[in-house]
């Protein structure tokens, strides 16, 4: 019922099914837990996305610009496409930059897991990395995970994608960086304990950790002082070293777990 919804069609039956047990212990109806289970699941994911996306159209242009050698027309593209997912459009006024600073702070990076990465893989061009890097993205969207698995196929690094609810389980293989931007208030939303149990779990040397300093509606309501707070509790008594940077939409957290 909620997965023939053609809205809901491509996110990962397992994560859909969480959602509804959660929902059903909470609900007397039926009909009520379906309404819930699909307002939670257009809170964390359905509300980022726009309802059509253009893949097969988007990936014949990034084709013809990688054919055709043309680099400056292949980032235009993937601009475009940023501008389809609401939160990976934040960062576009300020991406260039963001990337600079962060991987300026660190050593070179050989491997990276974006967890829940929504459109930021579109922002590869602009992070310098060296070829061949591995580069695996996650998300719970199988359509967009299989446009993304095209789009690697484009780029001269090692780029995987799949469909994965993290609430659930993490890959746990060693990285040199993970991405988790703007997503522990997402799975928090379904299960208070996500954003610990994957800090728990993840093999990482250095953890780019972001949250929305803005609703999508554009208010801002103390978001940046409450997620200041919960930062800090998330990472206490991990021993991290943490660095702190403020963009205009994105608090952001650079962790290393290297040194310890
Ligand atoms: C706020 S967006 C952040 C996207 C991206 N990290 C960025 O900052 O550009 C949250 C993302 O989390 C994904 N998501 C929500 N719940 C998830 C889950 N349980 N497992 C994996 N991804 C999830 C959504 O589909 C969405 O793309």
């Amino acid at each position: 019922m909620v997965t023939s919804s053609p809205r809901y069609t491509h996110i990962n039956r397992q994560f859909i099914m969480r959602v509804a047990q959660n929902e059903l212990l909470r609900r007397s109806s039926i009909k009520d837990t379906i309404k819930a289970t699909k307002n939670k699941i257009h809170q964390v994911a359905g509300a980022f996305v726009q309802s059509e996306m253009h893949y097969s159209e988007w990936l014949g242009s990034l084709k013809n610009a990688t054919q055709t050698r043309n680099m400056v027309e292949f980032t235009k593209i993937c601009q475009t496409i940023m501008r389809f997912h609401a939160s990976t459009r934040e960062r576009l006024p300020f991406l260039s930059g963001f990337y600079k600073q962060i991987f300026s702070s660190l050593p070179p990076i050989q491997s990276i897991l974006d967890i829940a990465c929504g459109f930021n893989p579109l922002a590869i061009p602009w992070m310098g990395l060296p070829t061949g890097i591995h580069y695996l993205a996650i998300d719970i969207f199988q359509d967009l995970v299989d446009f993304l698995s095209n789009y690697f196929a484009l780029l001269p690094i090692q780029g995987h994608s799949e469909s994965f609810d993290v609430i659930e389980s993490i890959p746990t293989h060693p990285v040199d960086l993970a991405f988790i931007l703007k997503t522990i208030p997402c799975l928090e939303q379904v299960d208070k304990l996500a954003g610990n149990r994957i800090l728990d779990h993840l093999q990482a040397k250095y953890i780019l950790i972001s949250y929305p300093v803005r609703s999508l509606g554009g208010r801002s309501k103390g978001m940046q002082e409450n997620y200041q707070i919960q930062f800090q509790k998330l990472i206490a008594g991990r021993g991290y070293q943490v660095k702190k940077y403020e963009y205009p939409t994105e608090l952001v957290y650079l962790i290393s777990t290297e040194y310890l």
